[in-house]
């Protein structure tokens, strides 16, 4: 079976100010009565699945996350500081190739998504089992609807298996116009962000184009702490790995990975541009009931208490959450993390 890692150490702050280090996005339940890190764990409760799930996280946020999975077999790699998801992602890995030599498969999940057809989901993922066992990385694409820029973008190439693709170009993040183009010419695929592959592969690939993050991290797990079901990373080795993302160390590098183009009512809920957008999906309200909007339109509200009114705006977004107030255009969403920035370095 395939071993489910969970990556969720991220800070999640383009959702400032509901999202922060101390109550990061996959606790909060922006939809539905179920927080977002529950919904992905419920998914990879599935025969395809090892029974015991795999967290990667902030060592910080591992008692939180130990609390709440009590219930469930489980591990949790706790990162003394934030390198970033291939660094996060080494560590599950060599967690992986160690106790699972023989049967190395795993997935690498978000807990930032919203999937609305989890049968369309596990579908996906068996389909893309036996390209991963030939070697590939295999990338979960998804039909691009607009020009976003904070997704990674998948141009589909050769035919290597009924509906899996070779990636012909990986580009994370484009710019707005490269995005457009992008979308214009049916070629790509949004990257979801979910991964399919072994782990030893995976590490191999980052041995290549990332030897430093490979050393790094390796030695921290080595020399990692093991209290119960917690392997705690060494700060001192963890730490001298560089940062970067799964995508751009990876990804845009690699020649070895494949794209399965899915629709499994994927949604990535990591700004209010997309909860606004997966909320109107969904016909869920965009505001709470007190909130008055006058010739208003396309404006999403989140308060935890105060009453919001707004006049004449459209695409607008008000977020109120403990005395604090953020006020956005809805096209501006990915700039929230600056805001955010600016808030950590002087609280
Ligand atoms: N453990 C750990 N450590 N997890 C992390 C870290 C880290 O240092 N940084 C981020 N994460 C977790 C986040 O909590 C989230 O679940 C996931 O890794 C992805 O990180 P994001 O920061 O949300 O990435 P992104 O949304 O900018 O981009 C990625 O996802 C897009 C789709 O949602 C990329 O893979 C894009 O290519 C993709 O389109
Ligand atoms: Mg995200």
């Amino acid at each position: 079976s395939i071993s489910a890692v969970i990556l969720c150490g991220g800070s999640g702050s383009r959702l400032w100010p509901i999202s922060h280090d101390m109550k990061p996005k996959q606790f909060l339940t922006l939809l539905g009565e179920h927080s977002m890190l529950q919904q992905t764990v419920a998914r990879v409760q599935h025969p395809l699945f090892d029974p015991k799930t795999i967290f990667i996280t902030a060592s910080s946020q591992s008692e939180m996350i130990g609390e709440k999975m009590a219930r469930q077999d489980h591990v949790i790699i706790g990162e003394p500081c934030r390198r970033n998801t291939a660094a996060a992602a080494v560590a599950a890995a060599l967690y992986v190739a160690e106790n699972n030599p023989d049967n190395d498969l795993m997935l690498l999940v978000p807990a930032d998504h919203v999937i609305t057809s989890p049968a369309a989901f596990h579908e996906a993922v068996s389909q893309a089992k036996a390209a991963a066992e030939r070697g590939y990385i295999v990338t979960f694409g998804i039909h691009p609807e607009t020009p976003e820029t904070g997704y990674g973008y998948i141009k589909r190439g050769e035919t290597i298996a009924k509906g899996i693709y070779k990636i012909s170009e990986f580009k994370e993040k484009p710019d707005e116009k490269t995005a457009r183009k992008y979308c214009e010419s049916g070629e790509f695929d949004w990257n979801s962000g979910i991964f399919l592959f072994s782990a030893k592969k995976f590490l191999a690939e980052i041995g290549r184009f990332e030897p430093e993050i490979l050393k790094a991290v390796k030695s921290s797990y080595e020399s990692a702490e093991r209290i119960g079901n917690l392997v705690a990373l060494d700060e001192e080795n963890f730490g001298a790995s560089p940062s970067n993302s799964i995508d751009y160390a990876v990804m845009e590098r690699t020649d070895q990975a494949a794209v399965l183009p899915c629709d499994f009512g994927w949604s990535d809920l990591g700004s209010y541009r997309s909860l606004y957008d997966i909320r109107t999906k969904l016909k869920a309200p965009c505001h709470p009931a007190d909130a008055e909007l006058l010739n208003s339109k396309d404006c999403l509200v989140v308060s935890d208490g105060p009453q919001v009114n707004i006049v004449g705006l459209d695409n607008i977004g008000v977020i109120v959450d403990q005395g604090r107030v953020l006020v956005l255009n809805l096209d501006a969403s990915q700039d929230v993390k600056q805001i955010a920035d600016i808030h950590k370095k002087s609280p």
